[in-house]
């Protein structure tokens, strides 16, 4: 049984956009809050889009116009006995600021917390609220650009704050997404040694690229993808990558699942 008496903190993090962070940050959570029983928030710094926030707007605008889809909701209400969980708004420099006012506002626990974080290490606010998480996961995509960039962000928070100890940050995994079923293996194979190389930790859960990761509840479609409201459809799930990281992730954080419904 997971009892911690602190909420963990985890980011998935780049400095680079289109990687992935949001959709990410979304899957992960509506798995961890609705289908495995966790108490989870989202804090989303990606000022000023607020990208997560604006798709939970549409998420419940589809609820409203679909009847499928309310009675979809009521039925999870009635066997999870607990609401959505809370999208809380903010930017990278406040961001925990901005996770304790809510918690003592409403007075809410969390078991995890996550946070959708552009990370320009340009500013020492962000660098606080990067060094304030548990664990960061950083998305990335085989484009020479966004390798250069990820790299350099990842062994600069291992080198600055993990390997000090002088954070809460314990560790930074990288994780291969948009991977195309045609695509060079050869290419994922030196980028691979690269990674090793520098000592980056990398997670062996590929994502690969399909258009699920795009697929949100309208209100002609059934089975619902990447929603903030609910869990992904489970025929959905297969070959899209997302259990297996999912599993990847809380074995590398140490999640567990709690033994009662809450
Ligand atoms: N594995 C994937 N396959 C296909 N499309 C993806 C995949 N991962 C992300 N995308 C798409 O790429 C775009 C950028 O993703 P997003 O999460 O918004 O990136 P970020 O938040 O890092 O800017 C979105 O349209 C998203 O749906
Ligand atoms: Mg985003």
């Amino acid at each position: 049984m997971m009892k911690k008496e602190k909420e963990l903190l985890v980011a998935v993090a780049s400095q680079k956009g289109g990687v992935g962070k949001s959709v990410f940050t979304v899957l992960l959570a509506s798995v961890l809050h609705y289908r495995k029983g966790l108490r989870v928030a989202v804090v989303d710094c990606d000022y000023p889009q607020h990208s997560i926030a604006l798709m939970r707007e549409r998420d419940m605008e589809s609820v409203m116009k679909n009847d499928d889809l309310k009675v979809s909701l009521y039925r999870q209400h009635e066997r999870i006995r607990k609401l959505a969980y809370p999208v809380i708004k903010s930017d990278p420099e406040k961001a925990v600021e901005d996770l304790r006012r809510y918690m003592d506002e409403k007075g809410e626990t969390f078991d995890i917390v996550l946070f959708d974080l552009p990370g320009t290490l340009r500013s020492e606010g962000v660098v606080y609220t990067v060094a304030a998480m548990d664990y960061i996961f950083i998305p990335i995509k085989a484009d020479n650009i966004v390798m250069q960039s990820s790299l350099q962000f990842t062994k600069a928070l291992e080198e600055e704050l993990v390997s000090r100890k002088n954070c809460n940050l314990k560790g930074t995994w990288l994780f291969w997404n948009m991977v195309d079923r045609r695509g060079r293996k050869d290419l994922y194979d030196v980028w691979n040694r690269v990674i090793d190389k520098m000592g980056l930790r990398l997670l062996s859960s590929h994502i690969p690229n399909t258009l699920r990761y795009n697929r949100e509840a309208d209100p002609v479609c059934k089975g619902v993808f990447r929603s903030t409201l609910f869990p992904p459809d489970p025929h959905q799930e297969k070959g899209s990558g997302l259990p297996e990281l999912v599993e990847e992730i809380c074995r590398t954080i140490g999640l567990e699942e709690p033994d009662t419904d809450r």
